[in-house]
């Protein structure tokens, strides 16, 4: 059986994870075998690579050359050999996310970023078969992350950072409109799901 590869993606308060759960658990019930993991991190050094990332300040082609990093060890120790073996990858964001916050957000070079990608996911260009991307008007985002947690480097952020963060994704979606399914994400959470479960049964992956 051929592996598939499905990143999640969206700004800050989106909501994914329940629903990476839940599609776990979907995929699991037809007998597939799953790997879970997200990004940055998904390894014990892109893990530790995370909480500099998520937690120090640094200039925003630092933070890009971290993350690639990250995702670099990622690929090689889990995402690749997941997929050779014939497994579900469901990443909880992916090199979407870079271009999004590092280049949407921070204003970093797309094309060096472009590059970066080219670099790190090799070619023939190592890609999510389907990105679903949870849109949400960053002011309802806002809403939703106000005082729920105490708030890392980039929840912390104003709301015009992740109005930059969504055009960033926009752009990308716009780019490759064949692997993305765009789901509104301001809808009640069941009504997500199905939208979430439909992007994946119109790929012909679940029955
Ligand atoms: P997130 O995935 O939202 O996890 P949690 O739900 O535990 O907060 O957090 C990861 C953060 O890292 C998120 O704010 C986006 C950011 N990020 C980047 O800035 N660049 C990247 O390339 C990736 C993968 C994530």
């Amino acid at each position: 059986m051929a592996g598939i590869f499905i990143s999640f993606e969206g700004i800050d308060g989106a909501g994914k994870s329940t629903h990476i759960d839940r599609l776990v658990r979907v995929f699991e019930e037809q007998g597939r075998a799953v790997t879970l993991s997200r990004e940055p991190g998904g390894t014990p050094l892109a893990e530790r690579l995370r909480q500099i990332v998520l937690n120090e300040p640094m200039d925003a082609m630092t933070e890009a050359l971290l993350v690639f990093a990250a995702r670099r060890d990622h690929i090689g120790q889990v995402i690749a050999p997941a997929l050779e073996r014939g497994d579900v990858v469901l990443c909880d964001r992916f090199t979407d996310a870079t271009f999004a916050y590092q280049g949407g957000g921070r204003g970093f070079d797309w094309t060096i970023l472009a590059q970066l990608e080219r670099w790190v996911q090799g070619t023939p260009l190592l890609q999510p078969d389907l990105t679903i991307w949870f849109d949400l008007p960053p002011a309802v985002a806002a809403q939703r992350l106000a005082g729920a947690r105490i708030p890392d480097k980039f929840e912390a952020q104003p709301q015009e950072f992740f109005e930059q963060v969504a055009s960033g994704y926009a752009k990308r979606c716009v780019g490759e409109p064949a692997r993305f399914a765009r789901i509104a994400a301001d809808q009640l959470p069941e009504q997500v799901w199905v939208d979430v479960h439909h992007a994946v049964v119109t790929k012909g992956w679940l029955a």
